[in-house]
């Protein structure tokens, strides 16, 4: 049923008008158990949501408006292999990707896990085969979007694993002074160019591909098999560029929940087939506490609970996101296109116009620096905007003082966005009662990362789910995508017929 048709979102609606005056200072005293009430473990990452503008009252009537919407009916159905993505006709099984080989699937997938497996273990064995290959010293990831966004942030997130002796670059924006820049500090000999594409017909990645091979055979080289490979489902569109080595995907792994695919590669080239394998591993784990956990104790399914409640009933727009960890310095990027792309919808699964929210705003910068650039807005502006910290709590460097520091802020912002400050008036007066999700890594390593994605993938799935859309089409992009291409076309013809005034006026400019 659709969710605002539920008695639980009637019930949602009358409980947000008696929360107006909810305030976490007096939640937190009159509840002892409130911190643990609402903080959990699950797989490699622990939760605290007790400084959330929640309470056993509002969990338990959102765990009522996921089972009038059918939330677990959903989950399951996507578990199963169903085309649960509607509007493209697809099965959504990036989790199959994380199944171990011994795992027992149902019968219908048995051929898609095969296939899973047997190019999983020839992509692996190619990234050690690339690692163990002293003339390639660098590798250069040509994909935007799902096709750069997962392995960009991966490569940085795990960088203390890397392999020494390589560099790895990504190009992803159809601006050449990105490629440009890159280009500048290759040598053809030494490059290894991996063209990243679900479909392979991405404007930005076949432009850039293109003049990456020109610059390639212009600088002598002329093994292309031996120095382009390419990742795809479209195996027959790389062919016809001579490009032999290629690993393949399918249609059910969305673009922005393909890095456990082939799309991964640069991932298993900087961190080893062992590393991958534990990515998959960690991400595994958090699929099964998503499938087979009580709703109640089901960590993405509280948090995307919590984000319905936020979007739809206390009328939050945005939600910010801060990582306390250097490494995960793309992480925003990377959730901003999961969460906006997946739920930034305004029909549901029949077609029909919401009347009601959907995905909220989401934005962040690592801290500490956020703290010294848009978190006075979060502890003063007239917007609340709940704040997610993510923290690690062992470091991988030897700076003694550092990571303590680093952790004391991370722990410190919670407590201030929550207590506020009173002793001063005016200027000085900081109302408190700001909302904040604190998540907790014991390490970063690639199983932990592989949860905690996983962990953002099912909570986005949960408020889609929600909501009623499906969160597995993007046909928002193909507007621009046409346009783009219309407008490329007058930048040389010079013919602006049928154009509004300003766009003609633009393109004048810059022709
Ligand atoms: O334009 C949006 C999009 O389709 C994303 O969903 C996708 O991740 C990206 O473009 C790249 O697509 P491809 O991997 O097919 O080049």
């Amino acid at each position: 049923m659709r969710c605002d048709q539920t008695a639980a979102w009637q019930a949602l609606q009358t409980h947000a008008a008696d929360f107006k005056g909810f305030d976490l200072r007096q939640a937190f005293a009159q509840d002892a158990q409130r911190a643990q009430a609402l903080s959990q473990a699950a797989p490699h990452v622990w939760a605290d949501l007790s400084k959330n503008h929640t309470d056993a009252a509002t969990e338990a009537l959102l765990l009522e408006l996921a089972a009038q919407t059918g939330l677990a009916a959903h989950r399951d159905a996507m578990f199963r292999g169903e085309h649960i993505n509607t509007t493209e006709d697809r099965a959504v099984m990036h989790w199959l990707l994380r199944q171990p080989v011994d795992a027992t699937v149902q019968p219908g997938l048995v051929d898609a896990h095969q296939q899973v497996h047997a190019t999983l273990d020839a992509m692996l064995a190619y990234a050690e085969q690339v690692r163990a290959d002293d003339q390639i010293t660098d590798v250069v990831n040509i994909g935007i979007g799902g096709s750069d966004l997962g392995p960009q942030m991966a490569v940085l997130a795990l960088q203390d694993r890397m392999l020494p002796g390589k560099r790895f670059h990504f190009v992803s924006n159809v601006d050449g002074h990105e490629l440009a820049a890159v280009l500048r500090s290759l040598k053809a000999r030494h490059t290894l160019f991996l063209i990243a594409s679900k479909t392979f017909t991405t404007q930005e990645t076949v432009t850039n591909a293109r003049s990456a091979l020109a610059w390639f055979q212009a600088e002598g080289g002329n093994d292309v098999a031996r120095h382009f490979a390419a990742l795809t489902t479209n195996v027959q569109a790389a062919a016809q560029w001579g490009i032999r080595t290629t690993f393949g995907f399918w249609d059910w792994v969305g673009g922005r929940y393909s890095m456990w695919s082939a799309i991964g590669l640069p991932i298993a080239i900087a961190i080893g087939a062992q590393g991958f394998r534990e990515l998959l591993a960690g991400a595994h784990a958090m699929d099964r506490h998503f499938q087979q956990t009580p709703l109640a104790e089901n960590l993405p399914v509280r948090l995307g609970l919590l984000d319905v409640w936020y979007r739809n009933f206390l009328g939050y727009t945005s939600r910010s996101l801060a990582p306390y960890h250097s490494a995960l310095r793309r992480l925003p990027a990377y959730l901003q296109q999961l969460e906006m792309e997946s739920n930034g919808k305004r029909v549901d699964r029949e077609g029909r116009t919401l009347a009601y929210c959907s995905s909220p705003v989401l934005w962040g910068e690592p801290g500490t620096n956020g703290q010294h650039a848009y978190f006075q807005m979060l502890h003063q502006g007239t917007d609340v905007v709940p704040l997610e910290f993510i923290a690690v709590k062992r470091p991988t460097h030897h700076l003694a003082e550092h990571h303590p520091l680093l952790l004391a802020n991370a722990i410190a912002q919670a407590p201030a966005l929550m207590l506020g400050r009173s002793d001063a008036g005016g200027h000085k007066h900081f109302t408190g009662n700001r909302p904040s999700t604190f998540l907790l890594l014991d390490e970063l390593t690639p199983a932990s990362l592989g949860a905690l994605i996983a962990l953002q993938e099912h909570r986005v799935f949960v408020s889609g789910a929600i909501w009623g859309i499906n969160s597995f089409d993007q046909w928002g992009v193909e507007l621009g995508k046409v346009l783009a291409q219309d407008i490329h076309a007058r930048i040389a013809s010079g013919d602006w017929t049928g154009l509004d005034a300003s766009t003609a006026g633009l393109l004048a400019r810059v022709r």
